[in-house]
């Protein structure tokens, strides 16, 4: 992934995977074969923002990048305020309770990075939205792996709108915040769909695993 901002040292194996397998699907223009076939967990999304919104969030995006290290760390630590049972995906720190501490731990901040760094190439997709879908839907089966259950991803958006607002001050609108809501939303459905692909597909393939076990620990009757 293009994202100058993560720090991979202290990246987990299956992130760095993920990010080098994505980013060379990206390099390339065209998307695999996947990406056509999407959907078949559920119908996917019908890309929900119109060219105004496309505009407001874009527009929006250029004041807020700038802050984005900041904005990631406040989105988390909020997560973990209101939900405090999200902080146990998190190996590297759910055994941290004190959240001023946790607001200066480098995993921490190094995640808050990556799911910002997310929402900045979102933004550079918003008018390739089979790109964005794509993104989104691994994301997804990311996600899976991490053992990060979709009911959580949809509190992001709103703890994203109140970390940003302050930032933009009067150019905040309700038109704004509805746009930001509006993907957010679709973010969330689309990462949904990739993880319950993912986790089928997990399933199969265990199920596959013990079949063979099952088989070779059967005595030869011949
Ligand atoms: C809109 C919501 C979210 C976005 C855009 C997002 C984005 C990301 C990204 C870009 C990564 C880096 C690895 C990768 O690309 O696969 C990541 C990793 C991860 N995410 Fe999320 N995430 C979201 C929500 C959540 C939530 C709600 C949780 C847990 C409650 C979570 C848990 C994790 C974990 C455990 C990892 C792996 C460890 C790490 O990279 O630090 N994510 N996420």
């Amino acid at each position: 992934m293009g994202c100058a901002l993560s720090s991979p040292g202290i990246r987990s194996d299956a992130a760095i995977s993920e990010e080098k397998r994505r980013s060379s699907l990206e390099d390339g223009l065209e998307l695999p074969e996947e990406a056509e076939c999407l959907g078949d967990e559920e119908m996917p999304e019908l890309f929900p923002l119109s060219e105004a919104q496309k505009e407001l969030i874009q527009e929006s995006w250029k004041v807020l990048h700038k802050d984005i290290a900041r904005v990631g760390i406040v989105v988390f630590i909020r997560l973990f305020e209101t939900h405090p049972e999200c902080k146990d995906a998190f190996f590297l720190f759910r055994d941290i309770d004190d959240l001023q501490q946790l607001k200066m731990n480098k995993e921490l901040q190094a995640h808050g990075l990556r799911v910002m760094s997310f929402i900045e190439k979102s933004v550079a997709r918003l008018d390739e939205e089979g790109k964005l879908e794509y993104l989104a839907f691994e994301l997804g089966r990311s996600h899976c792996r991490y053992k990060a259950p979709p009911k959580y991803y949809e509190y992001i958006g709103a703890q994203f709108i109140q970390a940003v607002q302050p930032i933009l001050k009067e150019e905040w609108t309700p038109e704004v915040e509805k746009a930001w809501e509006s993907l957010f939303k679709y973010l969330a459905a689309t990462m949904r769909r990739g993880f319950y692909k993912e986790e089928k597909m997990m399933e199969a393939s265990q199920s596959l695993s013990s079949r063979k076990a099952g088989a070779e620990s059967t005595p030869n009757k011949v």
